[in-house]
């Protein structure tokens, strides 16, 4: 047997991954599947980003391009934060990068040593203990509740920080929860990090996808490590791109860092993504947006009425993170096995998001039509029966 890194032991697998691998197999023999598991928005990538990238193919612009992305990309982000959020940032804090993901992977990159550690949400997004393992660090997660809104807080900041904790990741709107930070919130948290010389991290990739009144503040403001990502509200998952802004002080180090992990982020997808920024490309946006509020209500009032626990109205992302019906005693993993074999309904066990409550929480992803929702809470119901 061969050998690998020790650290792959501390390293799992995507479930929502292995759920749509069976999902494809029952495909495959020509059942029917609802897709609900997957954090991926149902809708084509706007037609302008698309133009663009075809006008970007046919221009040649198929070479590397420097290591932070374009500088015409980098100043049409800067440009996004200051007409949305009014936020000045300079374009030289910002840095293309291959998804939210790559952000993650450059962000640990540039704070952690062997042992350290980072605090973050139990439930959270799957993949931030694994960044943080790749890097030799600890994942030091905070179980949270609908309580304290399934977010860190200053208080819990306090309350689990340890002699070895260097950051404190939060997501807002999160996954799976969908909840979200106000700014005086992130103040608090950031204050809190702040005066323990660590890191706060926030990860905006759903903004965008937010659907109450109030815009959603950046986490800028409070002088965060910000990502954020072109896959969800810009619709360009599989274009792999995304955005990395850190502090001035750390430019210098994330540059080598994207230097010679990443050489540079896509030169097509940065052409395409100068399009996203468009009022045309908003306009398709926003309707989008506004599709996912309707779903969201439908899928909601739907899973309440079946008995499922959610106590907070998600206000972002695509997500319903529901406790199951007290009625149903099994474990969130054979709810979902039954879900998609008996009813071809796939949707993710709260395993997946991490170990607090997990096994009485599964998570659906509304990133499709209301009459497949419809016919999912329909295939839920008579499961319950
Ligand atoms: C909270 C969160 N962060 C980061 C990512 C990574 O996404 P991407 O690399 O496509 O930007 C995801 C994907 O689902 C996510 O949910």
């Amino acid at each position: 047997m061969e050998q690998y890194a020790q650290r792959l032991a501390s390293i799992s697998a995507f479930k929502a991954m292995k759920v749509l691998d069976r999902a494809k197999a029952l495909e495959a023999l020509g059942r029917r599947v609802i897709h609900l598991e997957v954090g991926e928005p149902d809708f084509a990538t706007p037609a302008p980003i698309v133009a663009a990238a075809k006008r970007a193919l046919d221009s040649g612009q198929t070479k590397y391009t420097p290591a932070p992305g374009i500088p015409e990309l980098r100043a049409a982000i800067a440009d996004h934060y200051q007409s949305d959020y009014g936020v000045e940032v300079d374009s030289q804090r910002i840095f293309v990068t291959a998804g939210g993901s790559g952000a993650l992977l450059l962000t640990m990159a540039l704070l952690i040593d062997p042992g350290d550690g980072v605090l973050m949400t139990d439930p959270g997004y799957p993949c931030n203990p694994n960044f943080v393992h790749s890097f030799n660090g600890v994942a030091q997660r905070v179980p949270v509740t609908a309580s304290n809104n399934y977010q860190l807080s200053a208080a819990s900041v306090a309350r689990h920080w340890q002699d070895n904790t260097r950051a404190a990741l939060v997501a807002s709107p999160a996954n799976p929860t969908g909840s979200v930070l106000q700014l005086a919130e992130l103040q608090d948290i950031a204050n809190e990090v702040q005066r323990r010389s660590g890191f706060l991290i926030v990860d905006e990739i759903y903004h965008g996808l937010d659907y109450s009144e109030a815009s959603l503040p950046t986490a800028l403001e409070v002088g965060a490590i910000v990502l954020n990502s072109f896959s969800k509200f810009f619709g360009m998952t599989g274009w792999r791109l995304g955005w990395l802004i850190v502090p001035e002080s750390a430019v210098p180090a994330v540059e080598k860092l994207a230097q010679n992990l990443f050489i540079c982020p896509s030169a097509i997808s940065q052409r395409a993504a100068l399009a996203a920024f468009t009022p045309e490309a908003k306009a398709i946006m926003l309707s989008q947006r506004s599709a996912f509020a309707e779903r969201r209500d439908l899928l909601l009032d739907g899973l309440r009425k079946l008995g499922f626990g959610v106590p907070i109205t998600p206000a972002g992302a695509f997500y319903v993170y529901a406790e199951l019906p007290a009625s149903w005693t099994a474990d969130s993993e054979s709810f979902c096995r039954l879900l998609l074999e008996e009813q071809g309904i796939a949707i993710t066990p709260g395993t997946d998001f991490g170990t607090y409550q997990a096994d009485r929480h599964v998570r659906l992803s509304y990133a499709n039509e209301l009459g497949a929702l419809e016919e999912a809470l329909a295939g839920i119901a008579r499961m319950l029966q």
